[in-house]
């Protein structure tokens, strides 16, 4: 029981507000999107979130997830009710303790009703108890958790959450995450941070793992499996964690000869883009089918086939950079992609001309030239690319470019110096491109709009000043490393 002693005037404004039915006119709903033009209804409105607490129990031979997440927020409006994003099936849910109605709407949205609304600006405590087969479930098309012979795999990108745990399912709303998964004895838990504890009883391995540094939805991932854990600290002080499938057969080599270059890759990037952001780095490669790689904090995840041509840095280079371009510093909007994808593929570059295999000078060259144009490659706007080519190609290829030619108009030193400070800038937040060339403008003192409009914004080849090549592909060398960085992009 809390008590507390109100002044008279207090008393009275208090029984005033409950005697006026009227006040909970400014109750309303919140929205069953965050305002994301490219995805309408991806994340909610009306909080946000702090702190997700997953407690989970998964079992690999029938795709069985059931749990509780406990989710900590704030309001940031009067709420009558509140969704979340999610695709399992809820069986309680409470509200500051307190049962609260529930009900399923459009593809995702779980939408609760609290038995007292929510006033703007306090804290919330939301306990969503579930279960289900999440390869059962679906939403726009989308199955995207992905099953493996000895577990299953949540990494994906914008959707994966849905399919494990309920979330304000968009990057502009980061949290810090505790993930604690119980599976059978003998099948080991991957999931994002550093792991704080195992236990076991009656058969079962409990697995805790924490995130400590704000992260976005898409960002937390969840393997379960027979793995191989590694664990080292880079020569900078990074502790590095990493995790194989014992299921990798051919792969597997090739996939260590890379991973356990993690440390050794982190210290050289933080050479480029400043101290590391996290407590911990590392990757896991479980025994997918799927072609891609993905960003996920501190523990990216890769694909088999990343390796299935041997070694491959340059996939590393490219996850490691989102570290901080991405993760650390996150977009706004789904259209700020290039955010993302054009400082990771530029680090691929910076990573070819260390190695001696080209340099981002002469990989700038390669594709002006080897796009006419009327190539389709021109109609992309990495700025803006829509949300049907948000990850086509040109985001990655003509986005790099457009950093070349930043590079080359205001030089190395204020680029360097762009490129190190942008994270400091924004640590553990979110920005757009518009918020990238207005720090570039003042880190260089120069006017770049023409440069961002012509190399991000129109649906035409630039006419490049900035970029020396003009020639025809077959005047231009294929730089060595180029092969590998392209086949990085292969997506699904
Ligand atoms: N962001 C991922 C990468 O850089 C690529 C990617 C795009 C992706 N779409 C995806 C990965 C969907 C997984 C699922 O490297
Ligand atoms: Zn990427």
């Amino acid at each position: 029981m809390h008590r507390r002693i109100l002044a008279p005037g207090a008393l009275a404004a208090a029984s005033l507000l409950l005697a006026i039915p009227a006040s909970a006119a400014s109750y309303s709903p919140g929205a069953p999107g965050i305002g994301d033009p490219y995805y309408p209804y991806y994340g909610n409105g009306g909080y946000d979130v702090s702190h997700y607490d997953l407690r989970l129990q998964y079992q690999p031979a029938t795709d069985e997830l059931a749990g509780t997440a406990t989710i900590l927020a704030r309001t940031t409006q009067d709420l009558s009710s509140f969704d979340l994003d999610f695709l399992l099936d809820v069986s309680e849910v409470r509200v500051n303790g307190v049962k609260a109605d529930f009900a399923t709407s459009g593809q995702h949205e779980l939408v609760i009703t609290p038995k007292s609304p929510l006033a703007q600006g306090t804290q919330v405590t939301v306990v969503v108890r579930y279960s289900g087969v999440p390869s059962t479930k679906s939403a726009y098309g989308f199955d995207t958790w992905h099953r493996t012979p000895d577990g299953a795999v949540a990494a994906d990108e914008p959707e994966s959450a849905w399919w494990w745990y309920p979330s304000n399912d968009h990057p502009l709303d980061k949290a810090t995450y505790d993930v604690s998964v119980a599976v059978p004895d003998g099948t080991q838990v991957i999931s994002n941070g550093l792991l704080q504890s195992t236990s076991s009883k009656l058969g079962w391995t409990r697995y805790n793992w924490r995130q400590n540094k704000p992260q976005a939805t898409y960002l937390t991932t969840l393997a379960v499996g027979k793995f191989d854990i590694t664990t080292s600290t880079s020569e900078g002080g990074v502790p590095v964690v990493n995790a194989y499938s014992k299921d990798l057969g051919d792969n597997d080599g090739a996939a260590r000869a890379s991973v356990e270059r993690t440390g050794e890759l982190v210290d050289w990037l933080s050479g480029y883009f400043g101290p590391y952001p996290f407590s911990s780095a590392g990757g896991y490669v479980p025994n997918t089918t799927t072609g891609y790689a993905l960003e996920t904090q501190t523990r990216v995840y890769y694909s088999p086939k990343q390796f299935a041509n041997g070694a491959n840095t340059s996939v590393v280079v490219h996850e490691l950079a989102h570290q901080w371009y991405g993760d650390d510093v996150s977009l706004k909007g789904w259209k700020d992609i290039w955010i993302n994808e054009g400082f990771a593929r530029y680090a691929q570059w910076l990573w070819s001309e260390h190695e001696g295999e080209g340099t981002a000078q002469e990989l700038a060259d390669y594709v002006y030239a080897s796009h006419p144009a009327d190539d389709a490659f021109w109609t992309v706007k990495p700025g803006d690319p829509g949300p049907d080519d948000q990850f086509d190609i040109a985001v990655y290829d003509r986005g790099a470019l457009a950093i070349q030619a930043l590079r080359n108009e205001v030089g190395d030193d204020a680029f360097f110096a762009i490129l190190k400070g942008w994270p400091k800038e924004h640590a553990y937040g979110n920005a757009s491109v518009a918020d990238f060339e207005e720090y570039a403008e003042k880190v260089s003192g120069k006017s770049l709009s023409a440069l961002f409009d012509a190399y991000l914004f129109e649906p035409t080849k630039p006419v490049a000043p900035a970029v020396k090549a003009v020639g025809a592909v077959a005047a231009v060398a294929q730089p060595k490393s180029w092969k590998q960085i392209e086949a990085t992009n292969d997506v699904h």
